[in-house]
This record gives C-alpha cells, structure tokens and sequence, in this order.
C-alpha cells in the first residue's frame, strides 16, 4: 500500500493511482471546417439517463479540444477488443489521425470510427475547464451499438475483458 498525501501527490502518482480503475476506450471526433478531429479517451463517463447525457474529459489545448469547443459537437465512439491500432492512432500527438481511413459519418455532421461497438452522437451542452482538461457534458441525440467485445484499459495496458459468468447485475432497475 502506498500513501501519498500534499506536495507530493504528483501528476504520475495520480495516474498510477486511477490507473488500477478499469475503463474501456473510446474515441471523441468532430468535424470543423470540413476537417475531422479525433483523439483516443477513456475519460469517458455516463452521467445522465432521462436526458440521456455523457461527459469527456479532454486535454486543454489539445487539437481536437479546440476543435470541439469551436464545432459545439461531437462523436464517440466505444472500441472493439479488436481497434487497439485505432486507439494507438488516434493517441499519437501531431499525427494526422484520419489519414487513409475511411470516412463515415453520424446524422450530426460528426465523423465516426467504422466498426465500432457503438456511436453516441452529441450536441455540447456544458463545457468548463478543471485543472488541465476541459470537461465537456454531451446531450446525446442518437446512439447506435451492436453485441462484441470491448476494448479494456487498465494500468496504462490495453487488454481483453473477460466476464465472471454469472448473471447480469441491473442496478438501476
Ligand atoms: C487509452 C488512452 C486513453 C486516453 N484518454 C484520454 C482522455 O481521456 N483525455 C485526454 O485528454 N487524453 C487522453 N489520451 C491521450 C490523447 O489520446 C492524446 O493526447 C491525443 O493525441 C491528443 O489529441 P490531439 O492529437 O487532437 O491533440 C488517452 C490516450 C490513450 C492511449
């Protein structure tokens, strides 16, 4: 067990630390000025079913958080198991993220990942800074998924999820 407290809780001890909770990967994309923006997150989080909102937590000044703070909207889309390479891509600073795939495109003017496990289209409906990341609270207006398996991060790895096979757990029913 290790206790960090004050000062020297550092950026890397608050990876570290939030890194031992499992998330799946997602991508967030928009469109502006006729060119699509994307980059890879997990800081994806649902925070609302009845209105259906989401949140993304996304790098102050990173190309695509100044492309979705101009556009007002913008995609997510939840990788398979098997999209690691997609995730890398879409990971790389100052890369062209888009280069050589195949466009698609939502009903809300915002670039999709092909082949993902679903798509969730948005309109920003809040945005504010917190520390180094600009929080952006989507009003999710169209959703599209299908059944496969995720794409798990933990620990700075990507990996698979494997299910305890028992008994889906509905707790907000
Ligand atoms: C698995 C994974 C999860 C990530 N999650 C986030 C995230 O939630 N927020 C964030 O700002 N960057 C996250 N990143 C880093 C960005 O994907 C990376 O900095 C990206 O290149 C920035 O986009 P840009 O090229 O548009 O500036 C993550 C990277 C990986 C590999």
């Amino acid at each position: 067990m290790t206790v960090v407290t004050g000062e020297a809780l550092d950026p890397l001890t608050m990876r570290r630390t939030m890194g031992r909770f499992a998330t799946g990967v997602a991508v967030v994309t928009t469109l502006l000025d006729g060119e699509p923006h994307g980059m890879t997150v997990n800081s994806l989080t649902s925070v609302s079913l009845e209105p259906p909102l989401l949140l993304v937590c996304l790098g102050s000044g990173a190309r695509t958080t100044e492309a979705v703070r101009a556009s007002g909207r913008f995609g997510v889309s939840i990788l398979s198991a098997r999209q690691d390479e997609i995730a890398l891509r879409f990971a790389r600073r100052g890369a062209d993220h888009f280069a050589g795939l195949p466009l698609r495109f939502g009903e809300h003017e915002v670039p999709v990942v092909p082949d993902a496990l679903a798509h969730l289209e948005c309109v920003t409906e809040r945005q504010f800074v917190a520390g180094d990341h600009d929080v952006f609270i989507g009003a999710v207006r169209r959703v599209c998924d299908r059944e496969g398996e995720p794409l798990a991060y933990l620990g700075g790895r990507m990996g698979d999820y494997r299910g305890r096979d028992e008994e889906p757990i509905h707790w907000f029913a």
